[in-house]
């Protein structure tokens, strides 16, 4: 069945229910051979090649799976097949933890958008490592580490020394998320201080690794759209300073330009989506003057047509991923992208 005909339905059912049903059924479809065969002769195999290279990771083309859809690490094998040349995982925290009280995803499908307050719902790094370790795509994956709820902000570094030490062997690249607005205090970790003694830990335990395991992963800082630009300023002479290899340009807002009036604009939590997108390329431009090609810029916030994902190329990201527009449009998002490019 098309995502065209399948999305009616999906949309008929309460946000999240919905989620998880797609999210089974794209399980289903990653654990069985003549299903994701299926899926790969209908979507991946018909698209052209666009080789790009992402902080030396070869790719089919720039258009990857944002974090939060697989925050599971299951359905890795059906995403590829769907045609995504990449694919993030997570946010894993290193406790398992419930996330957020339901409801906590809200559609505004009159604006394309999504405003979600899932809160790091993760089944834990050994859970999660058992899953990825059993994908068996040849599509890149990047793993995105958060911390726990109950560690306290003082001690998320921790957190995210046990989720690199965890995933370091087994990631193509790792994603430091420090910009999830729903997690409490998760934001400041972007801030001045923070954000120095944060990279600086980052960076040594890269070089324990490294020394332990013979071999190098690039690591990436997830930030916010919603920066002053001093805190762009600062941000991206930490990622100079500390060597990071990229930068994942932009989570979700706390804006509601664009949705005011909808029953849904005032629900706590991030805003995804259509109208996130203007505010998404303007932050990858601002990063990008500063940083000149020296750090990988991914690209993410709102890309639901080739026009949107042009302008986040030409503002300066090296690839791109999806998220709100993917709920949306299904593969053939894909398809319209990576012919068009
Ligand atoms: C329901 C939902 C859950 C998300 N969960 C995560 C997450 O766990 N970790 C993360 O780094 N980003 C998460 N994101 C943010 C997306 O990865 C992406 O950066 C953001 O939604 C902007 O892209 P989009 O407009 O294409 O959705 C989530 C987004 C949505 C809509």
């Amino acid at each position: 069945m098309s995502y065209a005909l399948l999305r009616p339905l999906l949309f008929r059912i309460e946000a999240e229910k919905s989620h998880d049903v797609a999210m089974k059924t794209l399980q289903l479809a990653a654990d069985n051979r003549l299903a994701k065969n299926a899926l790969q002769r209908l979507y991946a195999d018909r698209l052209p090649a666009k080789p790009v290279r992402l902080m030396g990771l070869p790719l089919k083309h720039c258009l990857g799976l944002a974090a939060g859809l697989d925050k599971q690490g299951v359905a890795g094998n059906a995403l590829a097949a769907l045609g995504f040349a990449w694919i993030e995982y997570g946010t894993v925290t290193p406790q398992p933890q419930t996330g957020n009280p339901k409801p906590r995803l809200f559609r505004l499908a009159k604006h394309q958008a999504i405003i979600n307050r899932m809160g790091f719902n993760s089944i834990g790094l050994d859970a999660f490592l058992d899953n990825i370790k059993r994908t068996d795509n040849n599509v890149v994956k990047g793993l995105n580490i958060g911390k726990n709820a109950a560690t306290p902000i003082e001690q998320a570094q921790d957190d995210y020394v046990l989720g690199m030490q965890a995933v370091y062997p087994v990631a193509d690249y790792i994603c430091v998320n420090i910009s999830s607005p729903n997690t409490q205090n998760l934001r400041e970790l972007q801030n001045d201080a923070s954000l120095n003694a944060l990279l600086q830990r980052l960076s040594e335990t890269r070089k324990a690794l490294q020394d332990q395991h013979g071999f190098d992963r690039p690591l990436v800082l997830k930030v916010a759209p919603d920066l002053a630009s001093h805190e762009i300023d600062h941000i991206a002479k930490g990622l100079l300073k500390y060597g990071m290899d990229g930068l994942a340009a932009t989570n979700t807002t706390l804006a509601r330009d664009g949705v005011s009036g909808h029953r849904h604009a005032e629900q706590a939590g991030g805003l995804s989506g259509v109208p996130l997108a203007e505010q998404a390329t303007d932050c990858i431009q601002q990063f990008y003057q500063r940083l000149q090609g020296e750090v990988a810029i991914i690209g993410s916030g709102g890309i639901d047509s080739l026009a949107q994902a042009q302008a986040k190329l030409q503002a300066g990201a090296d690839a791109l991923q999806l998220y709100t527009g993917f709920i949306y449009k299904g593969p053939r998002l894909i398809r319209e992208i990576v012919k068009g490019l």
